[in-house]
């Protein structure tokens, strides 16, 4: 340690005699450290992200606000001043997983009281705002997500100048950003993360958390009305980022190396609805129904919007940029012949589409006021599929909603059979507090749905597993995205799980030296396990499949 006894007029330039002329001392210089005032102690904050990929995008965007403000990230909730929990609403499961954490968290603060914990996400609604403080006890700060762009503002971080534990303990702050009413209910209004993103990309407070693939969000909030569905009421009204804005941000996205771009929103498909019309865009005629057919004449659409990405190109270039683009999450409604067309034309387009069913069964679309019937979604799918030959799709389903008899379930694993998905996210209904289903009566039995999810998952599974079959002796091209730590192998973790036939847990053990245990994702979005170089991470690499799975693959370098 430096004595603090030293006279700062002692201090004599580099190479300046004590006796002659001073140099003006710059101020960088290391001796002048003890005479600064003290930094400000700045929190080190963990962001804990539950959820969709919109609350992983949120989420990169808060930490790079905090990180722009000066603070560090802490490796782990324990190591952490400043806990931030995105949450996820969809799900009671989902929320009691935050709940069954504030223990623990309180325990945390009573070992070290400055610890600061902040609640954002989708749980965080006006119409519940009452009841938080009492669901999350160790909470300080509640944010909606269209609060959180003021983050750093409302913790007293701005301009690096408070230290977290300004924030006053308990504080259910007051909305301030803007909301607007949805059905008589008051919700968030999403106009100014617009401006919000734009402000965090030109002052690059967007903290990825990957080098390699990027989600790059281009509508926030939802029109929908499903009627099982928090996001609305969560998420409000849609709003589009303006279209240059989009592809300025892929552009960036491209020149700075990214090999993936994942175009993210609830339903991308109504991507441009509410932008000015344009005289570049005469040729785009969008139809939509929200309650009533609406005709759109000269906005941007999806189909615009990927063309546009896909035709970025390096100097020089003959190929995309950006390798690989993909987009989600797709309604089958607004699912138009003009996207069609741009996934067939567009090579960067990943051969996968994410188009969530929910169900197989007429009525029971009609219960969840999902606005097509099954015909209408099958045709969709057989469009895409002579569009865009060998595309995997993947879909949504939710089992035992309200009134679901046996024969609307059994209708729903006939769809599945006809489709022959290459995924499915299948989840039991959950009754969110305030969505329309609530008027309805949640009359099937916990365990008839537990039954029912059984059953549909054994009926996916071995449908995954003869898709994935189809791809023995064929060649993956695969984005390798990470290494698989050598210890993953002494636990049935996921991957290990998918990685498919017993002999998959020894395929990996005792690779030679410079060589570890790869994976990454196929353009049609399949799980790959592979032995490489840990450098070809980022890398795009063909790989001769010859092991399948019903979640994933395996193969070997090509
Ligand atoms: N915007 C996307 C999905 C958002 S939620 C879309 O429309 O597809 C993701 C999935 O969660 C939904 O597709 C649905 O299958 C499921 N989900 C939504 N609300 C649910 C609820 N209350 N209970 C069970 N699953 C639900
Ligand atoms: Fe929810 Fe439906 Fe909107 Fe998807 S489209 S977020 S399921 S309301
Ligand atoms: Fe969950 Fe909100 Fe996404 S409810 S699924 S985090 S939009």
């Amino acid at each position: 340690m430096t004595s603090r006894s030293l006279p700062v007029l002692d201090i004599a330039p580099p190479g300046v005699a004590p006796s002659g002329p001073r140099a003006p001392l710059d101020p960088d210089d290391a001796r002048l450290a003890e005479f600064r005032p003290e930094a400000p102690a700045l929190p080190r904050f963990f962001v804990w992200t539950l959820g969709c990929q919109m609350n992983r995008s949120d989420s990169e965007e808060m930490a790079g606000r905090l990180l722009s403000a000066g603070c560090a990230e802490a490796t782990s909730m324990e190591a952490a001043d400043l806990v931030v929990i995105n949450t996820c609403a969809i799900r009671e499961a989902a929320e009691a997983k935050v709940i069954g954490r504030q223990g623990h968290l309180r325990r945390l603060k009573d070992a070290s009281p400055g610890l600061r914990v902040v609640l954002t996400g989708c749980s965080v609604r006006e119409s519940n705002r009452a009841t938080l403080a009492r669901r999350y006890p160790a909470v300080d700060l509640f944010l909606r997500p269209d609060e959180e762009p003021e983050l750093v503002d409302r913790l007293g971080l701005a301009s690096a100048q408070g230290a977290v534990g300004a924030v006053p303990a308990r504080a259910v702050c007051a909305a301030t950003a803007a909301t607007t009413l949805v059905k008589g209910d008051l919700v968030s209004d999403a106009t100014h993360l617009v401006r919000a993103r734009s402000d965090a990309i030109a002052g690059g407070a967007v903290s990825r958390g990957s080098a390699i693939s990027a989600w790059l969000p281009i509508i926030y909030g939802c029109d929908k009305t499903c009627t099982y569905c928090i996001v609305p009421f969560s998420r409000g009204p849609e709003r589009s980022r303006p279209f240059d804005e989009v592809v300025a941000e892929a552009r960036a996205l491209a020149e700075a190396g990214y090999r993936e771009v994942t175009l993210l929103g609830q339903n991308v498909n109504s991507y441009g609805h509410d932008l000015p019309a344009e005289g570049r865009f005469a040729h785009v005629h969008t139809e939509r129904t929200v309650g009533r057919r609406q005709d759109r004449e000269a906005r941007p659409d999806l189909a615009e919007l990927i063309r546009a990405i896909d035709g970025i190109r390096a100097d020089g270039g003959a190929a995309p940029a950006i390798p690989r683009l993909r987009f989600v999450t797709s309604h089958p409604w607004d699912l138009s012949d003009r996207l069609i067309e741009a996934m067939r034309d567009c090579p960067s387009v990943c051969e996968a589409l994410h188009l969530p069913v929910q169900s197989g069964s007429d009525a029971m679309l009609r219960r969840m006021g999902r606005q097509y019937t099954v015909a209408h979604y099958a045709e969709r799918l057989a469009r895409i599929r002579e569009a865009v030959p060998g595309i995997a799709l993947s879909t949504d389903v939710i089992v035992g909603f309200c009134g679901e008899t046996e024969a609307e379930h059994e209708a729903t694993l006939d769809l599945l059979r006809a489709i022959r998905f290459d995924q499915v996210f299948a989840a039991a209904y959950s009754e969110r507090p305030g969505t329309p289903a609530t008027h309805l009566a949640d009359d099937v039995p916990a365990g008839v749905k537990h039954r029912r999810l059984v059953e549909l998952l054994a009926v996916q599974e071995a449908i995954g597993l003869e898709r994935n079959r189809a791809w023995l002796g064929r060649r993956a091209e695969v984005l390798l995205d990470a290494v698989v730590p050598p210890r993953a192998h002494d636990h049935e973790d996921a991957d290990e799980e998918a990685a498919g036939t017993p002999s998959a847990r020894d395929a990996f053990r005792n690779l030679p030296d410079g060589v570890a245990h790869l994976v990454g994702r196929s353009r049609e979005n399949k799980l790959v396990h592979v032995a490489g170089a840990p450098a070809l991470v980022g890398e795009l690499v063909s790989v001769a499949i010859e092991h399948a799975g019903p979640y994933a693959l395996r193969g070997r370098l090509a």
